[in-house]
C-alpha cells in the first residue's frame, strides 16, 4: 500500500513539475472582414446590390446574415475560448448594421466564448448609405464612443489595458495567453493602416509588461506588417510594418493575425508570422483556428458551412441548401465579368478571351480561399504572355508566383 501511495504521489509531483496540467492548448478563432448588414438594412431587389455583384470584390451581401448564423452555429458547437475580428466589422460602416452585428455576437458571449473586435477602415466613416428598399438612404456611421459603446462587451470592457490615443487594447485570453488588439487605422474611413508614435509607446509599455509576467502574446490587427502582394503593400499593408513587426518579436510574438486584403494568405519570417484571413465576406467564408501551448501553435482555415446549417434550420432557400455551389459561382461570375473587361482589348479572339476569363475566375477564388489544389495551371504562362499589361494579369501575377496552399501553418515551422 505505501509503496502504491508513493507512486501516485510521484506521478503527480512530476505531472505538476513539468506543467503537463497546463499543456491544454488555447483556441484562438480568427475572422476578418464581415462587412456585415442585417438583413433589414437593405433589400436585393436595388440597382446598389445588383453592382455589388458584379464589381469584381465578390462580397456576398446578399446571404451575409445566414452565413454569419451557419458560423455562430458552428461556434456554439466547437466552443473556442475567444473569437477575435480583427475589423471591417459592419457593411460601410452603418450605425444599424454595427447594431445588428452585436446583438448577433452577444449569443457567443452568453455561451462564454469571448469575443474581441476591432475597427477596420470601413467601421468609422461619417455618413453612409444602407439600402431598405434596395435603392441607397443615407445614414449614419458611428462615432469612436457609439463604436466602443456598441462593442462594450466584446473588448472595450474588462482589458488590462486600453490605449489612450486609439482604439488598441490588450485582453487576457486566459491559458497564459495575452492578446494584444491594435487599431491600426492611420484615420478612420482611409484605407491607409499606420500606429501612431504615442501608440507605439503605449504598445511596448504592455508588450514589457506582458514579458516580465512571463505571459504569451498573440498580436493582431486590420492591416498586415508584412507584405503579401507587393502590387498592395501601399494602403494594404501597415506604413510602419517593419517597426512594429520588430517591436513585437523582439518581446517575444511571433503570431501576428489580420485582415484587409481578403485573401487568405500567410508570410513566415525567421521570427514572426502574419496571416491574412480570407474576408468572411467572401466565399468560402473561412475562420481560422489557432490552438496555441507553450511549445508553439498551429493554424488551420476552414470553411464556414452553410448549406448543413441552412438544412439544420429547415430552409427551403435552394442557393443556401447548395451553398458551395451557389458561392462558388457567384465569386466566379463576379470574377469573370470583371476579367472580361480587363482583357477584352488585348485578347482579340473570343474564344481565347473566354479561356482567359475562365481561367483567371478560377484563378482569383483560389487566390481569396488560399487553396490552388483544384486549379489546372496549364494555361497559366499563356495567360500572363498574352493578357501582359492588363490589370487583371498585374494582379493576379503574384497568386501565380507564389501558389502555396495557405491554409496551413504552424510554429515552429515544420521540418521537411
Ligand atoms: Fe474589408
Amino acid at each position: 500500500m505505501k509503496k502504491i501511495v508513493l507512486i501516485a504521489v510521484s506521478v503527480f509531483l512530476i505531472l505538476s513539475f513539468c506543467g503537463c496540467s497546463e499543456e491544454e492548448p488555447l483556441r484562438i478563432v480568427h475572422i476578418t472582414d464581415t462587412h456585415f448588414t442585417g438583413s433589414e438594412n437593405y433589400s436585393y431587389e436595388g440597382t446598389f446590390l445588383a453592382a455589388n455583384d458584379t464589381n469584381g470584390t465578390g462580397k456576398q451581401v446578399r446571404y451575409i446574415e445566414d452565413i454569419l448564423d451557419a458560423f455562430i452555429a458552428e461556434m456554439l458547437v466547437q466552443k473556442p475560448d475567444v473569437i477575435i475580428i480583427t475589423g471591417d466589422l459592419a457593411f460601410d460602416g452603418a450605425k444599424v448594421s454595427h447594431l445588428a452585428l452585436a446583438e448577433k455576437l452577444s449569443v457567443l458571449k452568453e455561451a462564454e466564448i469571448k469575443v474581441l473586435v476591432l475597427p477596420g477602415n470601413h467601421d468609422i466613416t461619417g455618413n453612409t448609405y444602407i439600402f431598405p428598399n434596395g435603392e441607397p438612404e443615407v445614414s449614419v456611421s458611428v462615432t469612436v464612443d457609439e463604436f466602443k459603446e456598441i462593442y462594450s462587451p466584446f473588448g472595450y470592457e474588462g482589458a488590462v489595458s486600453y490605449d489612450p490615443n486609439s482604439l488598441s487594447y490588450v485582453y487576457d485570453a486566459g491559458k497564459n495567453v495575452r492578446i494584444f488588439m491594435l487599431d491600426t487605422n492611420l484615420m478612420y474611413g482611409v484605407t491607409l493602416g499606420q500606429i501612431s508614435e504615442d501608440s507605439v509607446k503605449w504598445l511596448e509599455e504592455q508588450l514589457t509588461a506582458c514579458k516580465e509576467a512571463g505571459i504569451t502574446p498573440v498580436v493582431a490587427g486590420h492591416h498586415s506588417l508584412l507584405s503579401h502582394n507587393p502590387r498592395f503593400d501601399f494602403s494594404y499593408r501597415l506604413g510602419n510594418g517593419d517597426e512594429v513587426s520588430e517591436l513585437i518579436t523582439e518581446y517575444g510574438a511571433n503570431l501576428y493575425l489580420c485582415g484587409h486584403l481578403h485573401t487568405q494568405h500567410y508570410v513566415q519570417t525567421e521570427s514572426l508570422t502574419d496571416i491574412v484571413g480570407g474576408g468572411f465576406c467572401v466565399y468560402p467564408h473561412r475562420y481560422g483556428v489557432i490552438d496555441i501551448s507553450p511549445s508553439g501553435w498551429t493554424y488551420e482555415a476552414k470553411t464556414t458551412d452553410v448549406s448543413s446549417y441552412a438544412e439544420s434550420i429547415g430552409s427551403s432557400d435552394e442557393n443556401l441548401l447548395g451553398y458551395d455551389e451557389f458561392g462558388y459561382g457567384f465569386f466566379y461570375d463576379n470574377a469573370y465579368i470583371q476579367a472580361i473587361g480587363s482583357l477584352t482589348d488585348y485578347v482579340a479572339d473570343s474564344e481565347l478571351l473566354e479561356k482567359y476569363a475562365d481561367f483567371s475566375a478560377k484563378l482569383n477564388v483560389a487566390y481569396f480561399g488560399g487553396d490552388y489544389s483544384e486549379l489546372d495551371f496549364s494555361i497559366a504562362d499563356d495567360f500572363l504572355k498574352d493578357c501582359d499589361g492588363t490589370g487583371w494579369a498585374a494582379y493576379l501575377k503574384f497568386a501565380l508566383d507564389d501558389p502555396k496552399d495557405s491554409t496551413h501553418c504552424q510554429w515552429p515551422v515544420a521540418t521537411e
